[in-house]
């Protein structure tokens, strides 16, 4: 066991040695008594192996820093770029900033596209685990480039519906890709 880490307990065994060994990385970049400076990336860790921050893990995180369970929390709560909802535990993250500049460039169309392709709501997840589309995002600081979205924290500005396609299928393994290709030919074919 690591200097870093000599004060773990088996209660750290809920993190992964993925999550740790990210864990460690962030900590030797901070004084030894400002463990709670790599929280973020702690966070960050976490989220890249489960898609959302549980309670379990979020305590692990606390004791493997050596801070209250509540400080995590509070950083957890207050960044839109992490989820503590089990539901948000999608592959790949999709958020569409909604607010004025998106607006009047038709992100409204762009939301009911993603809906419609994907079969969910904001705030849902596609039953494959594929995609989980965040609850309507306000100004992501991206305005020049409206309307825009955020795929897994990547800015992507002036879409399109081909665009929005394209990213999205891009996710998607091959396999899937071929058949929403299809899906969706078959669907402008069929005029809908
Ligand atoms: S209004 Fe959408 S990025 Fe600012």
């Amino acid at each position: 066991m690591s200097s870093l880490n000599k004060h773990a307990s088996d209660k750290q065994t809920v993190l992964t040695e993925h999550e740790r060994h990210e864990i460690d990385h962030w900590l030797k970049r901070y004084p030894e008594d400002q463990k709670q400076s790599a929280l973020l990336g702690a966070l960050r860790a976490v989220m890249h192996e489960d898609h959302y921050l549980s309670y379990e893990k979020m305590d692990a995180v606390a004791e493997y820093l050596g801070i209250p369970s509540v400080a995590v929390y509070e950083v957890a709560s207050f960044y839109s770029m992490y989820e503590m909802d089990e539901k948000a535990a999608g592959k790949n993250t999709i958020a569409v900033c909604t607010n004025i500049s998106c607006m009047l460039n038709g992100s409204d169309k762009i939301v009911e596209h993603i809906e419609n392709k994907l079969g969910i709501k904001h705030g849902e997840t596609t039953p494959d685990g594929e995609f989980y589309f965040k609850i309507e995002e306000e100004c992501l600081a991206a305005c020049c480039g409206a309307p825009m979205m955020q795929l897994n924290h990547v800015y992507h500005e002036h879409l399109t519906l081909e665009k929005v396609d394209e990213l999205l299928d891009g996710c998607l393994p091959e396999s899937s890709s071929d058949e929403s290709d299809s899906t969706n030919k078959t669907n402008k074919e069929g005029g809908k």
